[in-house]
């Protein structure tokens, strides 16, 4: 069912691209039905950045023509996925690891799109564990410093760093991911500025006025939402 969602809202903002634009190209399972449906527009003349490793496999192998941020520093339109939608479209991005390459796609765009499921938008962000990339040299110290900054809000928990079959979890640039079990974030700009303080902190996946709109997948279709 969110699958169907998640394909929907992709094929809904496909549809906004025109041709000769440059396109920054989001991570994760929504985007990915966001670059299929692109590809099989055919557009003329797009330049498409992508977001992660990932994503640039999947959109070469679709046959769209890539760039990068140092070839194409502004982007006309961005979709990407969120892994939760707050008021205001204020985000929590970062469960595929790749929050850093988005946000520097995301900060170099004219417009960005969020697309998602319907399960994604939430009245206060935090039941999903905010991400937090950082240096691997040092991170446990690093996750000291994370844990104060979470105290100081009043989020017990400390943060974990992100682990999978093979160990750490890392990222394409080669950092380290540190989860915060937030449950409820209530002051996400002032979070983001302490988190941000950090020495060691490359970035964090709180997604604040970037979106423009939100396209989200419904089971009676797609429904936007302004910022
Ligand atoms: C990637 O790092 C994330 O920001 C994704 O955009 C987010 O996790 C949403 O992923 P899904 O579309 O797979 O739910």
């Amino acid at each position: 069912m969110s699958d169907h969602q998640k394909r929907i809202a992709g094929e809904a903002a496909a549809e906004r691209v025109k041709a000769g634009m440059v396109v920054g190209l989001g991570t994760g399972s929504t985007a990915a039905w966001f670059v299929k449906a692109l590809a099989a527009r055919g557009l003329a003349g797009l330049r498409c950045v992508p977001t992660s490793e990932a994503t640039a496999d999947l959109a070469r192998e679709l046959g769209l023509t890539l760039s990068s941020l140092e070839d194409s520093p502004r982007i006309d339109l961005t979709v990407d996925g969120a892994d939760e939608i707050g008021p205001g479209l204020a985000l929590i991005k970062g469960g595929g690891a790749a929050l850093l390459r988005e946000k520097l796609v995301w900060e170099a765009s004219e417009r960005c799109i969020v697309i998602a499921d319907a399960a994604k938008v939430v009245e206060t962000l935090g039941a999903f564990p905010l991400p937090i990339e950082v240096v691997a040299f040092g991170h446990k110290t690093t996750g000291n410093r994370i844990a104060d900054v979470l105290l100081d809000h009043d989020i017990q928990m400390p943060a974990r760093v992100r682990t999978a079959d093979r160990g750490l979890v890392r990222t394409d640039g080669g950092n380290l991911i540190y989860d915060a079990a937030c449950k409820a974030i209530h002051e996400p700009a002032r979070l983001a500025d302490d988190l941000k303080l950090i020495t060691g902190v490359v970035e964090h996946g709180l997604f604040l006025d970037l979106a423009d709109e939100a396209i989200v997948g419904t089971d009676a279709g797609v429904e936007v939402i302004g910022p």
